[in-house]
């Protein structure tokens, strides 16, 4: 059977990782969460002192970039990739509140962006991936031959996101997720390089009344179609 790439793009906290995890485990491909790269640079923006809650240091940062190092590690007992920052496994201390409030600064800078979509297009240079992030149907695999659009309401995302946080133990508030949740959507779908935007040809998929099985039957379906486009 023919490999194919499957590109997930779309808002924040839209459960774009929970498919993409199942379509690669159903279909045996590689999944790659490019947000967790994006995070994995502020958290070493962070760790050096070059991001806080009014100022950034751009510069530097764009002059220590090559001495970050981003990488994916299979772990077999999740059955997914963890991303590690400099040898150093980060996968927990990316998914912060904290993290989520600079990320998308640093995901607006251009050279950051060049730096990470170069690693994304070799991952996926063989197919048989599912990649999920902002920009993937629009330029790290402008071909891809499924791209799929997630959407849903900001308070179902939100709801979601305060959940997750909660559960793993986080003292969070829910106006603060809704909030950051918002200031994403913005700060992603308006800035200069690569905003978030639905690819002319991406399937777009509102899942704010959907289950997570509705959902995955309904890609599901795509992914077998597609399949069949290409055989
Ligand atoms: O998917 P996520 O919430 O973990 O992504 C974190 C941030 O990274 C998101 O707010 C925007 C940015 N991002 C991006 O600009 N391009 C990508 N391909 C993936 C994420």
């Amino acid at each position: 059977m023919n490999h194919i790439t499957i590109a997930i793009d779309g808002y924040s906290s839209t459960g774009k990782s929970t498919i993409a995890k199942q379509i690669a485990n159903h279909l045996g491909y590689v999944y790659v969460d490019t947000g967790a790269m994006y995070r994995a640079v502020t958290l070493y923006a962070m760790q050096n002192d070059l991001i806080h809650k009014d100022d950034f240091n751009v510069e530097a940062l764009i002059y220590q970039l090559n001495k970050i190092e981003i990488t994916f590690k299979y772990n077999e007992d999740i059955g997914f990739a963890e991303v590690y920052l400099n040898g150093t496994n980060v996968e927990k201390k990316i998914r912060t509140l904290e993290v989520s409030s600079f990320v998308s600064k640093v995901a607006a800078i251009s050279e950051v962006r060049s730096k990470l979509v170069a690693i994304q297009k070799q991952m996926g240079k063989d197919k048989g991936v599912v990649m999920d992030g902002r920009d993937i149907g629009t330029v790290v695999f402008p071909n891809a031959e499924l791209k799929i659009f997630m959407t849903a309401s900001a308070e179902t995302r939100a709801k979601r996101r305060f959940k997750e946080l909660i559960d793993r133990g986080d003292t969070v508030i829910y106006e603060n997720v809704l909030k950051n949740v918002q200031e994403r959507d913005h700060l992603d779908s308006t800035r200069k390089d690569s905003p978030l935007l639905k690819a002319n040809d991406a399937i777009e998929i509102d899942n704010s009344n959907l289950s997570l099985e509705e959902q995955l039957e309904k890609v599901l379906q795509l992914v077998s179609m597609t399949l069949e486009d290409t055989e």
